[in-house]
């Protein structure tokens, strides 16, 4: 079973959090970048990520490439953004239907408070409905480290096959 773990981060939360999964899962990595970065600082920080994720945007992705047909589990990852998963999520899930479609799919989703539920709700919707194989839910593993984050890490990867 090959894996890629497919994310996006702003903050390095999410980040975190796929590279220790591709580290246990031997998995492939990938980071999809908004060409137009969102404002990383403030006010506007929350206002324009939160409004482009309640619009439900997708937002143009810098290019990027993976050997979808090696992959047989791809594993997205995102930071929730008002009860949502971030937007550049939509654009990868747009442009890789098809070959979504033929692999399984997992998702691991990092929060502040919450929200990561009806994330994974929306998550399934853009998948056509389909069931989730497991998903993990994180509480800023990076900026807030604790067991709780570690040990859900750890029995995310056990319930992927590790
Ligand atoms: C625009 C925006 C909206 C957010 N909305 C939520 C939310 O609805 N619920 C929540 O628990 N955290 C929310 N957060 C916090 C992030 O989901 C959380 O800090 C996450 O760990 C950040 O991941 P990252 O560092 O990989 O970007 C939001 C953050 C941003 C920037």
């Amino acid at each position: 079973m090959r894996d890629l773990v497919v994310y996006y981060s702003q903050g390095g939360n999410t980040a975190y959090a796929a590279e220790a999964l591709a580290r246990l899962l031997d998995a492939d990595l990938l980071r999809v970048e908004p060409e137009k970065s969102y404002p990383s600082k403030g006010f506007a920080k929350f206002f324009w990520g939160g409004k482009s994720s309640v619009m439900a945007e997708a937002p143009v992705l810098r290019p990027y490439s993976f050997q979808a047909a090696e992959i047989d589990r791809v594993i997205i990852g995102f930071p929730v953004w008002a009860g949502s998963f971030a937007p550049p999520i939509r654009t990868f899930l747009r442009e890789n239907r098809k070959v979504l479609a033929g692999k399984r799919v997992a998702a691991f989703a990092c929060q502040s408070g919450s929200g990561a539920e009806r994330a994974f709700g929306k998550l399934r919707e853009n998948l056509g409905g389909r069931e989730l194989d497991a998903t993990l839910i994180l509480v800023d593993p990076r900026d807030k480290p604790s067991p709780e984050n570690e040990n859900r890490l750890r029995d995310f990867a056990r319930r992927l096959g590790l």
